[in-house]
Formats: C-alpha cells, structure tokens, sequence
C-alpha cells in the first residue's frame, strides 16, 4: 500500500532507498566497530536529509513531515543508526527552536543544522529521571542576563558529535528550555556508552559545570520547558516508531529471502499493521493536527513489532548476517524517547479526557 503518497513523496523515498542501499550500508562496518559515521552524516546533508522538514526560508528542504518519516524508514531498514541519528537531530534537535524559539535565534541555528553543517541534540535525561521526566534536578540559577546551568545528562544522543544542545534545567519560574552551543565552557561531553545494539550511533553523559548561558538563548519563558520537551516528543516519538518499523521491515524481508515458511505471515502482519499506526500518526501530524496518542500507538506498537520480528528472524536463521543486528538495535526503540510503559500512560491518559479510538 502507498498510502496515497504524492508522486514527490513516492520520488523522494525512491531516492532514500537508493541512498541507503548503495552508501549508507557502505558505513555499516565502520559503524559496528563503534565509529560515528560523520562522512555518513555529511553525505546525508548532500542529500538533502538534515533540514527535510525545515522551510527553505531556514535554509531546509521544506518537505512535509511524512517525507521525514519516508526518510527514517528508509535508512533504518539499512541501518537503524543512520535513522537515530536523523531522528533526533531533526524532531528534537532542531524543531525545538523552530516552534518554540525567537526569530533571532531561528536565523542564529537552523540554517547550520537543516544544512547538516551542524548537528542537533536533546538533554532530556538524567541519572536519576528518565520516565519522570518532570522530576529532573540539572539547576539553572539566574544571574543578570544569563543562566548559570549545573547538573548531569545521561544516555544523550548524538552527544559530542553535536554542535548545539536543547538542555532543560530548573530555574525559578520551572523547567525551562536553553540552547547551548558545544564549546560552551562548562559543558563537559563524557565517554561514549558501550551499547549493544546501535553502534554507530553516538550516545555520552554531559555534565554541565557553571555552565552560563545567555538569556538570549533561553527558549520560550521560564517554567516552558516541560511542555516542549513534550510536545517535541510527539513528533520524536514518530521518528523513532519509523526507525522501529524500518528494522522490523528489514528483518521480515531478511527472513524471507532466506528462508519463506508459513510462520513468517505473522511476523508480516505485525509489519504491515506498524506501519498502518506510523504513517497514521505521520499523516495527522503533517496536516498540524494532535497526534499525541497516536505517535504513542505508533511508537508501542512499532517497537514490539520490530522485537519481534528480529527475534524470530534469529530464531529462524541464527546470528548470520544482519539477523543479529536487527535484534541487537530493535530493543531500544522500545526504551528511549519514552520506555512502553511511559506510551501506556500517555495512550491512557488521552483515552481518559475521552480522545477514544
Ligand atoms: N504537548 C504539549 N503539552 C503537553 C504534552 C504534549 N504532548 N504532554 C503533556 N503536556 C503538558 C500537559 O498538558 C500538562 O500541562 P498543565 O500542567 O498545564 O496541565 C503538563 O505538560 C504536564 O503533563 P502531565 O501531567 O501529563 O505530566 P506527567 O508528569 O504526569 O508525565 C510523562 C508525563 C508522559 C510521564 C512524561 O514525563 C514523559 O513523557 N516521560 C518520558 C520522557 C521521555 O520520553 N524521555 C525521552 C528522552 S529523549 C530521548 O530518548 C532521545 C533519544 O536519545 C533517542
């Protein structure tokens, strides 16, 4: 099915698919050896990719949210790394400062992160809060017109190959939403995390140590920051249910080329009904409707499916080939930009205020 895609949208995946057949998987080696593919990153910019979303008047593509998550399908059927890396530069690294920032630091940051020049990133996450998101403890005190930001960030993609930081910390008036730049003094990019799956992926701790930050770069008003962080997250969470859906995509074709059997028409099912959730929440989110219980769905269901289907694909063919990836890179999409127990919640508490099915 083709979702009534435009003849531009069905051009535009024929060229990412290309893109991911013949270059992204040339990076594939190099990513598992742990590297961040930043020629990869570079070549995706030639593509056009970095600023998909983002207007020309930025500097982007000016192509709607449904391409984007043509894009993040495409390149995680290749490589869910490549797909991460997209995702959270662009729904969480760069849309924050495209919906909620001034005009000044529009002109100040998206032209160098929808040309690919730069790389966005999202502190969210903390040691002690990662589902309560609302609970975290980094501080920012006010001092004339700066913040002086303190406290620590965990599991930060993109970390340390990112140029510009969305932080969240806890001033006076609530949480609150900062640009920070990575040669900011005091921002302090950790090791790299040894994970299993998503090798090419970057993911570090920041710690962040009087770290001070112009007023100028505070996004929206103090006590803003909870709901950006969320309502970027809606869009994020799509992202990742289209990179969730791209690896179980990849592992049902995988499995079907070596080895067609009739237990695989379940494994097809839960594919093609992820990917009826992940381009619903993309269609309502392109038109600018609500899709907050929607991208939840999508995200909950694309994620199991995707666990799945690299589970029996390993089951069935063993560690041979990209089997083992799949299943080393499906788990997380099941954990971050809010674990399936978080996406229960937020489907629920849609469902209460009588948003039904
Ligand atoms: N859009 C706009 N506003 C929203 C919103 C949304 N989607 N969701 C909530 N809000 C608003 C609410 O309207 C409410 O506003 P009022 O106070 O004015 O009524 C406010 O935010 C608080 O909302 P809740 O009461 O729902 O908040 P909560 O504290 O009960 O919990 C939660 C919300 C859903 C559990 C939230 O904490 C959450 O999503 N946690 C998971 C965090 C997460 O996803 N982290 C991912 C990190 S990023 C990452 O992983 C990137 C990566 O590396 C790949």
């Amino acid at each position: 099915m083709n979702f009534g895609f435009t003849a531009s949208q069905q051009q535009m995946r024929d060229a990412v698919r290309y893109f991911a057949e013949n270059v992204v998987a040339s990076f594939i080696p190099q990513m598992e050896a742990g590297e961040f593919p930043s020629a990869l990153v570079r070549k995706m910019a030639e593509q056009q990719l970095m600023g998909i979303t983002i207007p020309k008047t930025y500097g982007g593509t000016g192509r709607d949210f449904i391409s984007y998550i043509i894009a993040i399908h495409e390149l995680s059927k290749v490589s869910a790394a490549a797909g991460v890396i997209l995702s959270v530069h662009t729904s969480v690294g760069t849309t924050p400062i495209l919906s909620f920032g001034t005009e000044a630091q529009k002109q100040a940051y998206i032209p160098k992160l929808a040309s690919g020049e730069w790389l966005g990133a999202f502190c969210l996450t903390e040691p002690s809060s990662g589902s309560d998101a609302g609970s975290l403890k980094t501080t920012a005190r006010r001092d004339g017109n700066s913040y002086i930001l303190n406290g620590s960030k965990l599991f930060i993609t993109n970390g340390g190959a990112a140029n510009t930081y969305i932080v969240f910390a806890r001033a006076e008036g609530g949480i609150t939403a900062f640009i920070a730049q990575k040669s900011t003094p005091g921002l302090m990019i950790g090791k790299d995390e040894k994970k299993m799956g998503l090798h090419g992926s970057k993911t570090v701790f920041i710690t962040f140590e009087d770290m001070c930050i112009p007023l100028a770069n505070r996004i929206g008003e103090e006590g803003d920051g909870f709901k950006i962080a969320m309502a970027n997250l809606d869009g994020g969470r799509i992202g990742i249910a289209a990179q969730a859906l791209g690896i179980a995509d990849a592992a049902y074709q995988y499995a079907q080329a070596h080895h067609p059997n009739i237990q695989l028409a379940d494994m097809a099912v839960s594919v093609e009904a992820a990917r009826l959730l992940v381009y619903q929440a993309a269609f309502l989110r392109s038109a600018g409707q609500q899709c907050g219980k929607e991208a939840s769905m999508a995200k909950l269901f694309a994620s199991k499916a995707a666990v799945a289907a690299a589970t029996e694909c390993v089951r069935q063919i063993g560690r041979n080939g990209a089997a083992e990836r799949y299943f080393r890179d499906a788990k997380v999409t099941e954990i971050y930009e809010g674990t399936s127990e978080i996406q229960r919640i937020v489907i629920s508490k849609h469902l209460a205020k009588g948003m039904g099915i």
